[in-house]
C-alpha cells in the first residue's frame, strides 16, 4: 500500500454560520494526481488551505504525511509543513528586481536549503528555464513565470503540490505545458491535488473530484 499523504475525515468548515463543507472524506495517496473542479464559491480554496494546515477545520480530523494536524498549534503545523507541502497559486509572487535564478537562490537561501547551486541547476533543468536563468520576470511569459513558481515549490523539498487554479491565467498552450510539468513531476514522485477550472487538461489526472453543495464526490468529465 503506498503512504497516506492527505486524510480529510468528515471534514467541516463553517465560516461566520454558514456551513462551506460539510463532511469531506478525502484520500491522497503518494503518487496520487488528483483534481478538484466545482462552481466558484464551492470551497475549493478553502479546501486546499485546510489540507495544508493554513486554516483549521470546524469540526473532523486531517491528517498531512499520517499525522494529525488539525490540533497542532500555528507554529508546530507550520513546521511540520515546511518542506513537504508547497502552494502554487494562479498569481505568484516573484520578486521583479530579481532574475529567474536569483528568485529561486534568494527562496533558497531562506529555507536553508543545502547544495543549493546544484539543486538551482537542477531545477532549472527540469522547468526548461536554463535560457531564462538571467531573465528578471518582466521579461518572462505567464507560463514561464508559473514554472519559477513550481521551482520554489521542488527547491523546497515539497512532495505534495496543492495547486489553485494554476493556469489560471495562461493562455490553452502554456497552461498544457504547466500541466505536463506537473505530470512529469508526479511520475518523480510529487503527489499533486489541483484545482482548475481547464475541463481539456483533466484527462491528465488519475481522479478527480467534483466539489459542490458542500459535498466531495466522484467527477466523470464525460
Ligand atoms: N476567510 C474567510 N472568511 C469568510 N468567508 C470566507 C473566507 N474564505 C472563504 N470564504 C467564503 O467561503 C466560500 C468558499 O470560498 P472559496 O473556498 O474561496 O471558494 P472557491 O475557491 O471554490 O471559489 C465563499 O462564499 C467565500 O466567500
Ligand atoms: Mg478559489
Amino acid at each position: 500500500m503506498r503512504n497516506s499523504i492527505l486524510v480529510f475525515r468528515n471534514v467541516y468548515k463553517t465560516y461566520t454560520g454558514e456551513p462551506i463543507l460539510k463532511g469531506i472524506n478525502l484520500s491522497l495517496r503518494e503518487g496520487d494526481f488528483s483534481a478538484i473542479v466545482g462552481p466558484s464559491g464551492s470551497g475549493k480554496s478553502t479546501l486546499l488551505h485546510l489540507a495544508g494546515g493554513l486554516e483549521l477545520p470546524t469540526k473532523g480530523e486531517i491528517y498531512l504525511f499520517g499525522r494529525r494536524i488539525d490540533p497542532l498549534p500555528e507554529d508546530e503545523r507550520d513546521e511540520f509543513r515546511k518542506g513537504k507541502v508547497a502552494y502554487i497559486f494562479q498569481f505568484h509572487y516573484l520578486l521583479e528586481d530579481f532574475t529567474v535564478e536569483e528568485n529561486l537562490e534568494i527562496f533558497g537561501k531562506l529555507l536553508g536549503v543545502s547544495n543549493l547551486d546544484k539543486k538551482i541547476n537542477e531545477i532549472l533543468e527540469i522547468l526548461g528555464l536554463n535560457h531564462r536563468r538571467k531573465y528578471k520576470p518582466y521579461y518572462l511569459s505567464g507560463g514561464e513565470r508559473q514554472r519559477v513558481s513550481i521551482g520554489r515549490a521542488l527547491l523546497s523539498g515539497a512532495k505534495l503540490i496543492l495547486a489553485d487554479e494554476p493556469t489560471g491565467n495562461l493562455d490553452p498552450l502554456q497552461a498544457e505545458e504547466i500541466f505536463k510539468l506537473f505530470a512529469k513531476l508526479n511520475s518523480q514522485g510529487v503527489t499533486f491535488l489541483v484545482v482548475t477550472h481547464n475541463k481539456n487538461l483533466l484527462k491528465n489526472f488519475n481522479r478527480i473530484y467534483l466539489l459542490k453543495g458542500g459535498v466531495l464526490s466522484d467527477y466523470s468529465p464525460l
